[in-house]
């Protein structure tokens, strides 16, 4: 949104959660963007900034390697806040001293204010705070002065006339008191936000921002059924109309229903301008007799790729290409700590732009995927679509292990409606990131009736997860798993037993190719 909201720059250090200190400034209607700790200041001369913020991270500012920002930060006037390693790194760069040795803590801590400050306007002059930190700051700089403290450590430091503070704890985390309120008398009080970034405001511009690049052009979108994509699309649909072509891909490894489900969405709910591609036939002969994970997602993601160039082809003269990136994923490529090793291909439409000649067109590239959520909502989609969990790219394929064929898939898609149906019956639908059932490549011995079965086995796996790094099984009702596998067996010809998967990730992972 380059220089039209007012925006408060993080300087990332390496910390775990600075994304949740960009996320907290936001709900506070302050729009907030993550660079790396070394971005020079000229990187920002576009923009609209009111504010930086130096993150935490897990080095020693007196090591010779740790890393450093840009010095003219503080030669300027405007606010700086420090946090944890950013407060450290503040007080050498201006002449404090910090060391390691008996201040560390890790954990709660009661901060008492000293005198006062205005990052803790209307505060209780005592409260308790997450720490995490084994250096601490033993002389401050010329023209600083404490301002809370644990007891142990000085805690918040503030210059005498220039708006630069620092803070030893970590305000984005729930287990701060009050966090959230420093980190608005930060944006409000210091740097003096007016705080009018809402969704509807985003809305207005990312539409102007879209008209702007595509000017006359025309651009082609790949629906995936999932929120990303179609907010995108509906964004562009609004900037551009008619000139917006959206393709979606019957890849035969959808869930029951669901190509008819979404199609009839994106026509007579979302008015998009969308094609749809029955290609069940060629995903389903490409994948014929393979096995391996990594194999069937690149056939997936290569078969995508060709049948989505034949249907853009046939549209005539195309410049852009929508896609739904979000912000983590742009973080992500811009991270000090650089991207997290592949674990599995994940895949997505990223030959395309280069193939075809395409220029991407990207509207969702700022957002946190529950902002996109409420940009959806703003943008009148139903509340069915926005609150759906997550579905791989690979869809039923990675969730059949060995061989996809088309029967398989039937004996999936009905244990799958199943676990789905129960799972909404129970409430649980909308808690939990992600529930569904996986057909493994054994059988198992039953007794049904008088006869001896010997069919296939249906695992059930539910998680909860924040963004799919991570994830625990959920301990669903004993009743509830009872009630999904009396019907699966009961209902799904071919199966004769259900397994519950207890795995967290890691080590395990949530799809189980
Ligand atoms: P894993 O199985 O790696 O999944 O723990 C993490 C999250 O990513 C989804 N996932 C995929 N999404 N293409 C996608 O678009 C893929 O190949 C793919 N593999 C896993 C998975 O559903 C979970 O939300």
């Amino acid at each position: 949104m380059g220089g039209v909201h007012e925006t408060i720059i993080i300087l990332d250090f390496g910390a775990q959660y600075t994304q949740l200190i960009a996320r907290r400034i936001r709900e506070a209607g302050v729009y907030s963007e993550i660079h790396p700790y070394n971005s020079p200041l000229e990187a920002f001369k576009e923009r609209n900034v009111r504010g930086y913020v130096l993150s935490g991270g897990p080095d020693s500012v007196y090591e010779p390697t740790a890393p450093r920002g840009d010095p003219r930060l503080f030669a300027g006037t405007t606010p700086v806040l420090g946090i944890c390693y950013g407060l450290q790194w503040m007080v050498q760069q201006l002449g404090g001293q910090v060391i390691s040795g008996s201040g560390r803590e890790y954990g709660r801590a009661s901060l008492k204010l000293q005198r006062e400050c205005p990052l803790f306007q209307e505060l209780p002059g005592e409260f308790q705070v997450w720490m995490s930190h084994g250096d601490h700051v033993e002389i401050l700089p010329p023209a600083f002065q404490a301002v809370a403290t644990t007891g142990k450590v000085i805690s918040a430091i503030q210059h005498g006339n220039l708006p630069f503070y620092g803070i030893q704890f970590h305000p984005e985390v729930a287990h701060t008191e009050h966090g959230s309120r420093i980190l608005r008398n930060f944006v409000f009080k210091i740097c003096g936000c007016r705080g009018d970034w809402t969704m509807g405001s985003f809305i207005d511009t990312a539409v102007a921002q879209v008209k702007m690049q595509m000017q006359g052009g025309h651009a082609v979108c790949a629906l995936s059924g999932g929120v990303d994509s179609t907010v995108a699309a509906t964004l562009v649909d609004r900037a551009v109309g008619k000139r917006l072509t959206c393709i979606f891909v019957d890849n035969g490894l959808l869930r029951q229903g669901e190509y008819d489900e979404v199609m009839q969405r994106f026509r007579d709910t979302l008015h998009l301008n969308v094609v749809g591609v029955n290609a069940r036939q060629e995903f389903l002969s490409q994948l014929d007799g393979v096995s391996e994970p990594e194999r069937k997602r690149k056939i997936i993601g290569a078969e995508f790729i060709r049948i989505f160039e034949r249907e853009a082809q046939s549209l005539g003269p195309i410049e852009f290409l929508v896609q739904g990136t979000l912000y983590p994923d742009v973080i992500e490529s811009v991270s000090v700590k650089g991207p997290s090793a592949v674990i599995k291909t994940h895949h997505n439409v990223g030959g395309l732009p280069e193939q075809m000649h395409l220029k991407l067109v990207e509207p969702l590239r700022e957002l946190f995927k529950d902002e996109v959520r409420r940009v959806g909502q703003e943008l009148g989609l139903d509340p069915e679509l926005i609150q759906r969990q997550p579905f791989p790219g690979p869809g039923l394929a990675v969730r059949i292990l060995g061989p996809v064929s088309e029967e398989r898939l039937g004996v999936l898609r009905r244990a799958d409606k199943i676990v789905e149906e129960e799972i909404r019956a129970a409430g649980l639908y909308q808690q939990i990131w992600q529930s569904f059932a996986v057909l493994l490549p054994i059988s198992s011995v039953g007794v049904m009736g008088d006869g001896r079965t010997y069919e296939n086995v249906v695992a059930v796996r539910a998680v909860h997860s924040q963004d799919g790094m991570t994830a625990d099984w959920v301990d669903l009702p004993h009743g509830l798993l009872s009630r999904i596998s009396s019907r699966i067996v009961n209902e799904v010809r071919g199966v004769n037993r259900v397994v519950y998967d207890v795995s967290s990730k890691p080590p395990s992972t949530i799809e189980w190719e």
